[in-house]
């Protein structure tokens, strides 16, 4: 009797939780919850807005293609801010809001600050998905969706010249968004360009990240198909000055970075002012989506301290894999879109939690 009551009350969840599912798309009845790290089963789907708001992805394709093809660093940049949302309280769109009485801003944090950029995009397709589907796409799943979007367009457009084709993925949907934000875990959270291979094995191993996670990602590959040759990513010069004047303190260059790729570095980033200066990420890719960023770290030509300790560090599988993935582009391909979905599964919020911000800026 007992057991027969508890059946029917699993059943009598289970329709309530589809049928709310169907008449509130923006919640996600899904069975992942929250608290989840990149990785491990979400709660998260693919086709989480199929029913919903089946236009979605061409809505942001559709933004994406013209935000591009106006300025082609913009993909590099509406990556890098999913990967800065997702290290700071997970998938949510943290990084999005304001300043407000109750909000700090994550946009003000070290690595953020006069660095992060593409809100504007961001806010265009918000916009378009308000009018097409109110309140029913989160800006958390709009990142996501950017970042996959503007990987995609590099490797199609006539830039690249080339139609081969880089990494795209099946990318789970349904995150919702955060009503805080936190200054202080995008300060402590986000690696810095100076980390040592320690550092960064830690900081991703925090988000439930591994060093295969870790290699792959952080190719700042996207750079790589640009208007001049090269790429569309770039470093301001204060974040990696230490590597050309005084890497140990000792007023010496760092001894792992190539000479020739140093003296001119030194040209665009001069000891003392010039800080926002910028270099490209990969200044050697041809004009195609493609793992050149592995063979210059190879070479001792990694930008960024961060770049080069994957091959100088010290740590065995992180030197492996940035060999393997030198001669073998299509590992590297497989492994970032898969490291892509482990990074965007990140303690996304889910089901009651959050909410569907209607202006990405700022809560409900
Ligand atoms: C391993 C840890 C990482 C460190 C220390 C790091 C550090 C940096 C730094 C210092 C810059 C230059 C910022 C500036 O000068 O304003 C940069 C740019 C960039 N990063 Fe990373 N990054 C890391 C991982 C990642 C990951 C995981 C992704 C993406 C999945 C990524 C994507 C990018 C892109 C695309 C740019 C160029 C952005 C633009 O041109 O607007 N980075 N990164």
């Amino acid at each position: 009797m007992a057991s027969s009551k508890v059946f029917s009350s699993l059943i009598t969840m289970a329709f309530l939780s589809f049928t709310s599912s169907l008449a509130f798309p923006g919640y996600n009845f899904g069975w992942g919850g929250t608290g989840h790290f990149g990785g491990g089963y979400s709660g998260l789907y693919p086709k989480f807005y199929q029913f919903s708001c089946p236009q979605t992805d061409d809505i942001v394709m559709s933004v994406l293609e013209r935000a591009i093809a106006k300025e082609p660093r913009m993909a590099a940049s509406l990556l890098r801010l999913h990967f800065h949302d997702c290290f700071v309280q997970g998938c949510d769109a943290s990084i999005l809001l304001d300043d407000s009485t109750t909000i700090a801003s994550e946009k003000k944090a070290g690595p953020n600050r006069n660095s992060i950029r593409g809100f504007e995009v961001i806010d265009e397709i918000k916009a378009k998905l308000e009018e097409a589907c109110p309140q029913t796409v989160s800006c958390a799943d709009i990142l996501a969706l950017a970042a996959r979007g503007s990987t995609v367009l590099l490797t199609k457009t006539s830039w690249s010249g080339d139609q081969s084709g880089g990494p795209n993925w099946e990318l789970p949907l349904g995150r919702r968004d955060s009503k805080t934000a936190s200054l202080n875990g995008a300060n402590s959270n986000i690696p810095a360009p100076n980390s040592t291979i320690q550092n960064l094995i830690t900081l991703f191993n925090r988000q439930g990240l591994n060093q295969v996670d870790l290699v792959a990602l952080s190719g700042e590959f996207i750079g790589q198909v640009c208007v001049g040759g090269h790429t569309i990513g770039v470093a301001r010069c204060v974040t990696f000055k230490q590597r050309l004047y005084n890497q140990n303190g000792n007023n010496q260059p760092d001894a792992t970075l190539d000479r020739t790729y140093s003296n001119g570095l030194r040209t665009v980033c001069p000891k003392t002012g010039g800080d926002n200066n910028i270099s490209p990420l990969d200044f050697a890719s041809p004009v195609r989506f493609d793992n050149t960023y592995f063979k210059l770290i190879l070479w001792g030509k990694g930008l960024l301290n961060s770049d080069e300790v994957l091959m100088t560090g010290n740590v065995a599988q992180t030197v492996e894999l940035v060999k393997t993935y030198a001669t073998d582009e299509g590992l590297f391909f497989s492994q970032f879109a898969k490291s892509m979905v482990n990074m965007g599964n990140i303690s996304p919020l889910t089901g009651f939690n959050g909410e569907i911000r209607k202006n990405c800026r700022r809560n409900n």
